[in-house]
């Protein structure tokens, strides 16, 4: 089996273990959305890196399904908030849940599925669960300050790439550090490794995001998931967005600010904004930033304990330097 065939058959164990714990179905338009957002796709990195992390330090396999289902529900959580702050329409390919129901259902069913998360993390207890809990909580207050950095540049454009890569270690690498960290604290592994486990998931993570920036104008739509340039319409300060500030020339930079962020942009605006872009080879730039840190967290795997899981995590970080979605 090749790696990416094992990353769907652990996506499928994920998928069917995350529908049996929706038993519950009433009130109907509370758990019928937080089905939804839940069941609707998704890759499942973070569970699968949760119980990479939990076999390379030799955890009983059975044990860690809790702790990695209740990680891909906090995740779930962040997505179905994050899509009202930033108004998209499509998520996974479908409607999101503000827009197939409305703003409350929305809200709602994201306190939903973040109680959940807690609920099932409690199901299962390890010896160091006190830890694991404290991590998790973190994990969950960062990406809600990582969120606060994100709005709050939407209004500005003299962010920073100090300013950006902290944004971005909040809002995304707290939730790639958060499972692999529990997954190494599950299976008892010592402070140090538990750290190192934080430190490749950090990396891991700041790449993710950049991919992500760069997916956002460069990808696919219908493959991606998500309302193509939805970043350029927000005027976010991805990446992609600070080397533009820090690239253009003047008549460059005026015609790029009068574009990104502008009310009623236009498919055309936004493939303009595109072509500035490429003009500048910042595609290409991002592309190698996000390259660079997957190579970082490469390097923090060759300190972890040899054998067939340290494997596959190097499998799984190759994997992830090629995503398209
Ligand atoms: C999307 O996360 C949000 C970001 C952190 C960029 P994923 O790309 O993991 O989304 P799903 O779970 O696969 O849909
Ligand atoms: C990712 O931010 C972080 C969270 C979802 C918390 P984005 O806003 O870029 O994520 P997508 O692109 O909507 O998935
Ligand atoms: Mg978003
Ligand atoms: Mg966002
Ligand atoms: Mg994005």
């Amino acid at each position: 089996m090749d790696f990416s065939e094992r990353m769907s058959s652990y996506r499928d164990d994920i998928n069917r273990s995350l529908e049996s714990l929706f038993d519950k179905k009433s009130p109907e338009v509370l758990y019928e959305p937080m089905r939804y957002a839940v069941n609707i796709g998704g890759k499942r990195v973070r569970p699968i890196l949760c119980g990479i992390f939990y076999r390379l330090f030799g955890g009983d396999p059975a044990k860690v399904l809790y702790p990695a289902l209740a990680i891909e529900l906090l995740h779930n959580f962040t997505l179905v908030h994050d899509d009202i702050m930033d108004d998209d329409d499509l998520r996974r390919g479908n409607k999101t849940v503000h827009v197939k129901w409305d703003l409350s259902t929305g809200v709602l069913s994201g306190d939903g599925i973040v109680s959940l998360a807690y609920k099932v993390l409690l199901k299962e207890k390890f010896e160091r669960s006190g830890e694991i809990i404290r991590i998790f909580t973190d994990g969950l207050l960062e990406v809600c300050e990582g969120q606060a950095y994100d709005k709050e540049f939407e209004t500005r454009n003299d962010v920073t790439e100090k300013e950006y890569v902290r944004m971005i270690n909040n809002k995304t690498a707290a939730l790639l550090a958060v499972p692999s960290a529990i997954g190494a604290l599950c299976a008892g592994a010592g402070e140090d490794m538990v750290r190192l486990a934080e430190k490749y998931g950090r990396a891991l993570g700041l790449a993710f995001q950049i991919q992500d920036d760069l997916l956002d104008i460069a990808g696919d739509e219908a493959l991606f998931g998500k309302t193509y340039g939805s970043d350029v319409a927000e005027g976010k300060k991805t990446y992609l967005y600070i080397l533009a500030v820090k690239l253009m020339n003047e008549e460059d930079h005026k015609l790029f600010l009068s574009i990104a962020g502008k009310e009623g942009i236009t498919r055309n605006e936004i493939f303009e904004v595109r072509k500035l872009y490429e003009k500048y080879g910042i595609l290409e730039k991002a592309e190698n930033e996000a390259a660079r840190y997957i190579k970082e967290a490469g390097s923090v795997i060759d300190l972890l304990p040899e054998g067939p899981f340290r494997n596959e995590l190097k499998e799984f970080t190759a994997w992830m330097l090629k995503r398209k979605y």
